[in-house]
């Protein structure tokens, strides 16, 4: 039976992919820093994973000294470690390149033979954000590391479209520019069916997004009809946005950082191939049924 290693295992796509290799007849072990998440759900309707892991380690990546050993017995190792949300403690060079470079490093002692990890996609052409760099900073160390690799590199997470329900929810509807750029975001279990065909397969670069192309508006407008509101629009013009995106570089690094990257998706089309069959309208309808 093959072993593998997750980590990130309690976010949104760490998650499914623990449950997708499972799925597959893996022997999973789950690299934890917080135990209490292991046994419910995500936020976003992602699966608890206390009966799908074979073998809990409990560890913070950022501090090389606790995952000693973390890689020992296995063959595969998955990340999806990274900073999605400010952290005071933490910069993203802090876990999205550093706590990946003492995974992979442990990964190396162990002879791991692949390691499978997820970037962006488009990062190549938003290298002026720091969580972007970071990423592939990481990604160039793999490149040199002399095991098999894969890169993932997808669009937005179905997780991070539900923004948009919570912004429909409260009233308003908050866009930038005129909401006319288009993406395929990916729901989180078609993407775990991408990382673990990567683990399988030879190809070491992959683009994936989700089946549907929305514009910004669109996925907007499906929010507000979901949670049956007329939200109060809000549109920044992108002149603006930029000024402020410039403006919170002197405030918060990481808050800097989203805003950023929030300007550059909404100035360009953020699509990639295809994957998948999980469709936005029902897991908007599915989060809805348990936030109201
Ligand atoms: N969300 C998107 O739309 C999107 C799109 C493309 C690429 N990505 C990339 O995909 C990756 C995973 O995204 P996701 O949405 O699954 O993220 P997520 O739900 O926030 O999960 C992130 C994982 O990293 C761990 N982590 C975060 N900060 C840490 C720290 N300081 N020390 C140790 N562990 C830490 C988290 O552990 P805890 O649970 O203990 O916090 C969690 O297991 C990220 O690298 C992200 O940049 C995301």
């Amino acid at each position: 039976m093959k072993k593998v290693l997750v980590a990130g295992s309690t976010g949104y796509i760490g998650r499914y992919v623990v449950q997708e290799f499972k799925n597959r007849g893996y022997w999973v072990r789950a690299l934890v820093r917080n135990p209490d998440k292991i046994n419910k759900p995500g936020p976003h309707l992602e699966p608890a994973f206390d009966h799908l892991a074979d073998e809990f380690f409990i560890g913070d990546a950022t501090t090389p000294e606790s995952i000693k050993g973390v890689c020992d017995g296995v063959e595969l190792v998955f990340s999806s470690l990274g900073m999605t949300r400010p952290d005071f403690v933490h910069s993203s060079f802090d876990v999205d390149y550093k706590a990946n470079l003492n995974i992979m490093r442990e990964a190396q002692r162990a002879k791991v033979k692949k390691f499978v990890y997820i970037s962006v996609f488009n990062a190549q052409k938003m290298m002026e954000i720091e969580n972007i760099k970071a990423h592939e900073k990481f990604v160039d160390e793999l490149r040199a590391s002399g095991m098999e690799y894969s890169i993932v590199r997808p669009t937005g997470y179905f997780s991070d479209m539900a923004q948009f329900l919570n912004m429909a929810r409260n009233g308003f509807m908050f866009s930038l520019g005129e909401g006319e750029t288009r993406s395929n975001p990916i729901h989180g279990a078609d993407l775990a069916k991408v990382c673990v065909d990567a683990a399988e397969g030879d190809a070491r670069e992959i683009d994936a997004g989700g089946p549907e192309i929305f514009t910004y508006r669109q996925v907007a407008m499906m929010a507000a009809d979901v949670v049956n509101k007329q939200p109060l629009n809000i549109s920044l013009p992108l002149w603006l946005a930029d000024g402020i995106a410039a403006v919170t570089g002197f405030i918060n690094r990481d808050i800097h950082d989203i805003a950023l990257f929030a300007t550059t998706v909404s100035k360009n089309d953020t699509v990639a191939p295809p994957y998948g069959t999980h469709r936005l309208r029902e897991f908007f309808e599915e989060m809805a049924k348990i936030n109201g």
